[in-house]
């Protein structure tokens, strides 16, 4: 049978220190045949880099996150991203985007490397893990203005509404769904997932953050992303098998492997 493909991890958070090892040898076993880790600064970004190097099943994506990207001002770390993205089992630049949440943010900078980030992204070839948090028009408005469209990826831990999930998906980009969507009080996801075609999903764990029920408010890691796929199967009448198995093909487009 077809194996879960798990979009976006955090393998490289020190939650994982103890039983890293351990947890991605035995996740085949679980059901899930691939993970790909994602970057948030330059440091997150270079350990991706070799952990894909010491685990088979495990691919990365690296770039820097919108509340790190002061990073970015110094030309040394810009080099460095692009070296690091040059990397074999690299699929991706993210997680890029906007982050609204917390006020003292600068917005401007914010701004500024989404769309470097993106240029990073259209001169070497590779789609992008965009990370948008309390910043819907924005988002769409500077991905518009970056010709996102010429480079697709995906919105991660998707979040606003099914009228703007249509939008992304015209552009070309997947809706990334994980945890959220087994939450009670997830009702604007679940419309999403009964709203979008199943050929825009990609799964997500996002762990150690996210874990979906029964296992809320746990470190999460990807064999819990089974229980996202069965939640899909639910809202969308179709069978757990059928949600692996378009899901993995859709990752597998979207990383272009
Ligand atoms: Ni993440």
């Amino acid at each position: 049978m077809i194996q879960i493909f798990d979009t976006h991890a955090h393998y490289d958070d020190e939650s994982f220190d103890d039983d890293r090892e351990r947890l991605l040898a035995g996740f085949p076993a679980q059901g899930v045949h691939a993970v790909t880790n994602i970057g948030t600064n330059i440091r997150a970004s270079e350990e991706t880099v070799r952990m894909t190097e010491k685990y088979e099943n495990l691919y990365g994506v690296v770039g820097i996150f919108p509340s790190e990207v002061a990073e970015l001002e110094n030309p040394d770390n810009v080099k460095r991203l692009k070296e690091l993205a040059k990397h074999d089992k690299i699929v991706a630049i993210g997680e890029i985007g906007l982050d609204y949440h917390y006020e003292e943010t600068d917005k401007a900078l914010q701004h500024k490397w989404f769309a470097g980030q993106m240029d990073i992204a259209r001169e070497l070839k590779l789609p992008i893990a965009i990370h948008s948090r309390d910043a819907a028009q924005d988002t769409i408005q500077i991905m518009r203005a970056s010709h996102a469209e010429e480079i697709g990826g995906v919105i991660h831990c998707y979040s606003y509404s099914k009228e703007m999930a249509q939008e992304y998906i015209k552009m070309g980009f997947y809706i990334g769904v994980g945890g959220v969507v087994t939450f009670k009080n997830a009702k604007k996801l679940k419309e999403v997932v009964e709203n979008i075609p199943l050929t825009s999903i990609v799964l997500e764990t996002d762990c150690p953050y996210m874990a979906p029920e029964p296992n809320r408010g746990k470190r999460n890691n990807s064999a819990y992303i089974r229980y996202v796929a069965e939640k899909i199967a639910e809202l969308k009448g179709i069978t757990y098998e059928e949600v692996v198995e378009q899901t993995e093909k859709n990752a597998r487009d979207m990383y272009r492997l």
